[in-house]
């Protein structure tokens, strides 16, 4: 047996698996055929929130609708209403009518609506999780749901320990031979490095760590899951993709949207924490990562980790992170508030609605390239992309004059809208007397080379919860090795007062001009 088979080997007897099922590879199964969830059903608490109403119940319609989940699922909610079961099915038919992505159809939503049921109770009283026992029971009866259930928690993240903590002591965590329990839980998956770790510990103490789904919604976007199938199908860009040709990588979300009524997540928050420390972290890892020995959930989280500690952060925090805060404007054609009119924002509030970080890979491969990654609400359009600039050819033979239109060569992932992949390089401008370079633009468009459209990133999501597929959800060590590059920044934010403002619809404050100016570099303007 060679080196890497070996390890193969070990690494899947160690992890409990069969080497077929472990080596997608090698593994006879043929992965193109749809995956079906198996009998189950899954538990929502938050079910009035946004998160519930415009992705998870909306997701669940889809999935039924596409013919991936059984046709006996079930879908309890749990929550301190006076509610009904039909009084839930309400809900959750508006929420599916107004956010599905795939066309309403009465037969689905009917055989829908049978498995849907709601326990009212206050999530800290112990009796109310008697109720869901009991109404888990009766499904598991009524519907087949043969005791696998997922508990999504859709709800602010400071009832995380309470809800974990009725589920252990009224024995719903608890799965017998033969069927699973699985928790679900949303970011923020804490709030620095030190209550990242304690949610982790509280967790772990509750639910195995094969049981833990943590949502970053990103990894469950097609486009981003392109970038390593981009990376790693092809011959023609790691050769490139490195120090000696990178001369830098800027990843980029944007919104042109404010804080949209999300006032008492969002204050106290702020961008960094909001997207940063998850997705746009798990975008860099997935650009910078080496390539896995397969792409088992294993060997992929552990390259991302790998990556993840490899990251360092400039000495001089101040000169090379930018954040502010957006003030009125006009958006799309209309006046919009600043982020301290906004309502339930308190007019000293602290909070960064943009952030721009510089960061450095410390490994051979990216050694002086440096990583810039931005966001911020009320910005000048919706956009989120990941751009590989390259340097300049070492010579280029040309009179000057002819190349004054070349910028760098990039290569981007639009991860979305007009989801896509470009390549600016320079060409000859046609029917000039002498040589003229300019920049021109090669894309590829999902939409004009797959008839499908991408589904949501949740519907991905929900239906690995489902079948216990976890490559797609970060894991203890990613969520804490985030926290740890960021925290020194947070850290030094809060010292800092008042972030800068800046105009909404602009590009955000002036400092993250200056700190890209500083590298001798501009952002790219997508
Ligand atoms: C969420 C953030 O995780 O992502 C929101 O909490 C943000 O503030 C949202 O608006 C953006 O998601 P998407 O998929 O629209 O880019």
């Amino acid at each position: 047996m060679g080196a890497i088979a070996q390890h193969r080997a070990k690494r899947d007897a160690g992890a409990g698996m069969t080497a077929a099922a472990a080596n997608p590879l090698r593994d006879p199964v043929d992965y193109r055929l749809p995956r079906v969830a198996g009998p189950c059903g899954m538990v929502l608490f938050g079910v009035t929130g946004d998160l519930a109403t415009k992705k998870v119940m909306p997701a669940i319609f889809d999935l039924a609708n596409r013919g991936l989940l059984p046709p006996t699922f079930s879908l309890v909610g749990f929550a301190r209403r006076d509610w009904l079961d039909e009084d839930f099915t309400q809900i959750v038919h508006d929420a599916v009518r107004e956010h599905s992505r795939t066309p309403f159809r009465e037969e689905i939503w009917q055989q829908l609506a049978e498995g849907i049921r709601f326990v009212a109770g206050d999530l800290a009283d112990p009796a109310a999780y008697q109720d869901l026992k009991a109404a888990i029971a009766e499904l598991d009866v009524s519907r087949g749901t043969l005791g696998n259930h997922a508990f999504y928690l859709a709800i602010p993240p400071g009832l995380f320990p309470t809800v974990l903590k009725h589920l252990k002591e009224s024995g719903l965590a608890e799965s017998h031979p033969g069927t699973w329990r699985r928790v679900v839980i949303e970011k923020p998956f804490g709030h620095d490095l030190v209550s990242a770790t304690e949610l982790n510990s509280i967790v772990g103490e509750v639910f195995p760590a094969e049981s833990v789904f943590r949502i970053d919604h990103y990894l469950g976007k097609e486009t981003v899951q392109n970038i390593l199938t981009v990376r790693f199908a092809n011959v023609m860009y790691e050769p490139l993709w490195n120090s000696n040709y990178v001369d830098n990588v800027q990843i980029t979300m944007a919104e042109d949207i404010g804080i949209s009524g999300r006032a008492g997540y969002y204050d106290g928050i702020g961008a960094a924490r909001d997207v940063i420390q998850n997705h746009l972290l798990q975008l860099l890892a997935l650009t910078a990562m080496e390539e896995p020995l397969s792409f088992s959930s294993e060997d992929v989280r552990l390259e991302k980790e790998r990556v993840l500690s490899a990251i360092t952060l400039p000495t001089q925090i101040d000169l090379h992170t930018a954040r502010g805060q957006y003030a009125s404007g006009w958006q799309g054609g209309i006046p919009v508030r600043g982020f301290l009119e906004e309502d339930g924002i308190p007019p000293t509030s602290m909070t960064d609605t943009f952030a721009a970080i510089r960061l450095n890979v410390d490994n051979r491969r990216w050694a002086g390239v440096p990583f810039y990654l931005r966001t911020g609400k009320r910005l000048g359009r919706r956009v989120t992309e990941v751009a590989i600039v390259f340097k300049r050819a070492q010579h280029l033979p040309f009179a000057q004059t002819a190349n004054e239109e070349l910028s760098n060569n990039a290569f981007v992932f639009r991860i979305q809208p007009d989801e896509s992949i470009s390549v600016k390089f320079g060409s000859k401008v046609p029917n000039t007397s002498s040589i003229e370079v300019r920049d021109v633009i090669m894309d590829f468009q999902y939409r004009d080379s797959f008839l499908d459209s991408s589904p949501e990133a949740y519907e991905r999501l929900i239906l690995d919860v489902l079948l216990g597929d976890p490559p797609l959800f970060p894991r203890p060590r990613e969520v804490e090795l985030a926290w740890q590059i960021l925290d020194p920044i947070l850290n030094r934010w809060a010292e800092q007062g008042r972030p800068e403002q800046y105009v909404s619809g602009g590009w955000g404050p002036d400092s993250a001009n200056e700190m890209i100016a500083r590298d001798a570099r501009q952002w790219r303007r997508p």
